[in-house]
Formats: structure tokens, C-alpha cells, sequence
């Protein structure tokens, strides 16, 4: 995607972290960039489906580019957090990523049924993650038509699993 060098350039590679083998790649470096995170934020704006009602954001690093998406668009923000973080009731799913395991929770009751809510994180990879939280939103009464990541790293068949369901898969950087 040749549009978006200008941010690609921004976010800088970490080889063997945090296992021997993952080239990690580091997002906060774009982060600390004003001009680059506006226009991340932006030009993810300007992809969202205009019937999007919420934006569901998977922490931690989920949570900066929704928490910008929620401001600019004038949207709700739905937290999906790591465990043993929210005090309502909640639901969870458990799911692999390229580099251990993890689990995320949704409050109960915090999705209308029939909502139509985007998902949203830095980077998906092997979808684990993303997977999870459309299962968390799905189970909760929720539709996930969308999902917009900043980086997608195609070689790990995340986001081609996310448009095997259905969902509409867009990113900045691959
Ligand atoms: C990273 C990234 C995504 C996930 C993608 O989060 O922010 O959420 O991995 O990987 P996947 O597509 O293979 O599931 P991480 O779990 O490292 O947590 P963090 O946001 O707290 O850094
Ligand atoms: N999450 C999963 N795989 C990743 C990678 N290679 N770089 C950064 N975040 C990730």
C-alpha cells in the first residue's frame, strides 16, 4: 500500500521480540509522531461504514486507535480487556496469538442486540485476537460487519480468516 509509506516508515521493526523468530512491529513509535497518529486516525476514519453505532477497541494498543476513532467520529468505545480488569458482569473467550495465549472479557449488556460494531486494533496477525473479540461482541448481541487494523501482517492469514466470516477487513499498512 504505497499511500500509506509515509506511516508504514513510522513504525519500526524489533527482531526475536518477545520469542526468538516474531519481528515485532513496534507501533508506538508512530504514536509518538502527532502528524502520523492524526492521519492514521483520519484516514481510518474515512473507512468506516456509515451504520457504525460503536467501536470496539481490544487492549491495549486496541484501545489508542479506537479511543482516537470514537473521538473523531463522535462513537461509543467498547472496551475489550484483558482479564480480572472489569467489575460488571462479564463473558470471555481464550484464544492463541503468534506468540503465547491470552484471554479478553466484555461486559454483559454493553451491546444493543442488532448493533452494528466495529472492531477495531493496531495490527492483526494471526487473528486470534480479532477472532476472539467478534465471538465476545457476536455472544453479547452484536454484528461485526467490519474490522480495521492499522498493520496486517498478510503472512499470518489473520485478516483472510476475519473476511472468511464475513467481515469487511481493511488496513493502512501490509
Ligand atoms: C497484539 C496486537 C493485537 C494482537 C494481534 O496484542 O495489539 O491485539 O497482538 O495478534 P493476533 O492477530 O495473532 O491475535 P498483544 O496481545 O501483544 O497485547 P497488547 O496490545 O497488550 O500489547
Ligand atoms: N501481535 C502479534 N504479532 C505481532 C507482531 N509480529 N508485531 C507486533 N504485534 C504483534
Amino acid at each position: 500500500m504505497t499511500d500509506n509509506a509515509d506511516l508504514a516508515a513510522l513504525i519500526r521493526t524489533i527482531p526475536d521480540y518477545p520469542k526468538p523468530g516474531i519481528l515485532f512491529r513496534d507501533v508506538s513509535t508512530l504514536l509518538l509522531d502527532g502528524p502520523g497518529f492524526r492521519a492514521t486516525i483520519d484516514r481510518m476514519a474515512a473507512m468506516v461504514a456509515p451504520d457504525t453505532t460503536l467501536i470496539a477497541g481490544i487492549e491495549a494498543r486496541g484501545f489508542v486507535v479506537a479511543a482516537g476513532l470514537s473521538y473523531a467520529l463522535g462513537l461509543g468505545k467498547l472496551m475489550l480487556r484483558k482479564p480480572g480488569k472489569l467489575p460488571g458482569e462479564k463473558i470471555g473467550t481464550d484464544y492463541a496469538l503468534e506468540y503465547g495465549t491470552d484471554r479478553i472479557e466484555m461486559h454483559v449488556g454493553h451491546v444493543r442486540d442488532g448493533q452494528k460494531v466495529l472492531l477495531v486494533d493496531d495490527l492483526i496477525a494471526t487473528g486470534g485476537t480479532a477472532l476472539a473479540g467478534v465471538d465476545l461482541i457476536t455472544r453479547g448481541g452484536g454484528i461485526v460487519e467490519q474490522a480495521l487494523f492499522i498493520v496486517d501482517l498478510p503472512d499470518l492469514g489473520g485478516a483472510a480468516k476475519l473476511r472468511a466470516k464475513g467481515i469487511k477487513v481493511d488496513c493502512l499498512i501490509d
